[in-house]
């Protein structure tokens, strides 16, 4: 340790970058700070200097002479070409044994490589994800970062003093080695895609259905937050829903209904479709946004059967119905996404803990909500849970709301209420409890078409039928 130099460093000022850096500063670490344009660095110092103990840098290699060793430097600049160009120049400044830690919403893939290439330089790369946006990079994220165990010695307790806590523990923990801490990021932003379509179906349905002013339904969301869906998801959106145009307009009826994506969402369902594993909430979700965006094929569709009228038919139950059939929707959608995390953990051999995941996206993150406490229970009694369904807490809260969730489904549908979130996880559910699924019949077709074969039920080995011969049964 070198007196007076820096404890870590940020290059990458724009909002989340300046934002981590005050909160590191804000902590009583000496930070040194660094942008492409100075211009923001200067912004930077002169605004919030007095906050803590910054050191300016003009360049990288100032930012690097700034530090005491090991190095320690957060990369926040946009992930893909210019994150590689930041890592190129310092890795090219560095000394061994210091650490390049990226904590923008990098691929997993791009993580594992730089890790690779960085490591033949005897530089420790750490793939962090970062999640609460800017309020939560300032006031104390959710980090989950990667890389090699050793480099967790370094930064951990660094990230562990910045980072949300919630009943004194930090929402920071080691998540695995190279790609590990991306991976599980990547999959926060898959369940926060479905988690926003399931509450954005609630709210159309109360909406179309229920007859209720955005202003009613955002009381109902309130209500819903003091209970098991309480979550900074759910809250929001009782404040999106109660805001007004200045012409006392609800503000979301005048936001265009066509949702953007920058890619983390589509990301989890590619790698869940190369993993095996059915994430059907989160693809449903990134379907839907989708789906919003062709407005030309919307209209084109509208104007040739006429835009669907629902008849809203608001009746007691509703309400309640819609609250269970969110609930339980949810807990699908968080079980798939940890079976993906589980998967991809012993595919690459990452040794994740599923309950110290659910621990630290309790605070902090998009997708912090009270039942993360439950998914850690479950995970805490038995780490090798089938499925979060099965664990008793979550199984008898499915149990609970299954006819509401039905009833849900079955009056969106007859009423043209488009619930995909709703439907496909309900579809799941029931598809998992089936004693038989018409994959029987599946195999007989590709056995038919291409003599793919087929296991029979009855008997050991492969076998193929002479479809277009006598019929008979052949071993394969
Ligand atoms: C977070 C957020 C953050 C961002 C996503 C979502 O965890 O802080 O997930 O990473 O809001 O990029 O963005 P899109 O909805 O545009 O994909």
């Amino acid at each position: 340790m070198t007196e007076g130099k820096a404890r870590i460093a940020v290059t990458g000022l724009a909002t989340m970058g300046s934002n981590l850096a005050r909160n590191l500063a804000r902590h009583g670490f000496k930070v040194a700070v660094h942008n492409r344009t100075p211009a923001k660095m200067k912004a930077l110092l002169e605004e919030h200097g007095h906050e803590g103990d910054f050191v300016g840098a003009e360049t990288l290699q100032d930012l690097v002479d700034s530090l005491q060793t090991p190095r320690q430097i957060i990369i926040m600049v946009k992930a893909g070409g210019p994150t590689d160009a930041v890592i190129d120049e310092l890795s090219g400044l560095l000394e061994p044994g210091d650490m390049v830690i990226d904590g923008g919403n990098a691929h997993y893939a791009d993580t594992r490589r730089r890790e690779a290439a960085l490591k033949e330089k005897g530089l420790l790369f750490v793939g962090a994800g970062i999640s609460g946006g800017e309020e939560g990079a300032l006031n104390g994220p959710s980090i989950m970062p990667g890389g090699p165990a050793e480099s967790y010695k370094h930064v951990g307790p660094v990230f562990e003093e910045i980072a949300a806590k919630v009943d004194g523990q930090p929402c920071c923990v080691h998540v695995g080695p190279d790609g590990a801490g991306h991976f599980v990021k990547m999959v926060h932003n898959g369940i926060e895609y479905a988690d926003m379509q399931l509450i954005a179906e609630a709210y159309d349905l109360l909406s179309r259905i229920g007859g209720q002013t955005p202003a009613e339904i955002s009381e109902v969301f309130t209500q819903w937050n003091s209970g098991d869906l309480e979550s900074y998801l759910v809250e929001i959106t009782a404040e999106v829903l109660k805001h007004v145009d200045a012409d006392g307009t609800p503000l979301v009826q005048v936001i265009e209904d066509a949702a953007e994506q920058k890619g983390t969402g589509r990301w989890t369902v590619q790698e869940a479709l190369e993993l095996g594993v059915p994430v059907t909430g989160i693809g449903e979700a990134v379907f839907a946004r989708s789906l919003s965006g062709h407005t030309d094929q919307r209209k084109a569709v509208r104007d040739a059967f006429g835009a669907s009228e629902v008849v809203a038919k608001p009746d007691a139950e509703l309400v309640d119905d819609v609250r269970q059939a969110l609930y339980a929707s949810k807990v699908v959608a968080y079980a798939q996404g940890f079976d993906m995390i589980r998967e991809a953990s012993k595919n690459f051999d990452w040794n994740i803990d599923l309950g110290a995941m659910a621990t630290i996206w309790r605070g902090g993150c998009i997708i912090r909500a009270q039942f993360l406490n439950r998914i850690r229970e479950a995970y805490d009694a038995n780490a090798d849970l089938a499925s979060l369904l099965v664990d008793n807490y979550f199984r008898d809260a499915v149990q609970n709301a299954e006819a509401a969730w039905r009833r849900v489904v079955v009056r969106a549908v007859e009423s043209g209420v488009p619930t995909p979130g709703f439907v496909s996880a309900l579809a799941y559910y029931d598809a998992l409890r089936s004693e038989r699924l018409p994959a029987a019949l599946v195999q007989g077709q590709r056995d038919f078409f291409g003599a793919h074969t087929y296991r029979r039920i009855d008997r050991p080995g492969s076998f193929h039928t002479l479809w277009s011969g006598d019929r008979s049964e052949v071993e394969a």
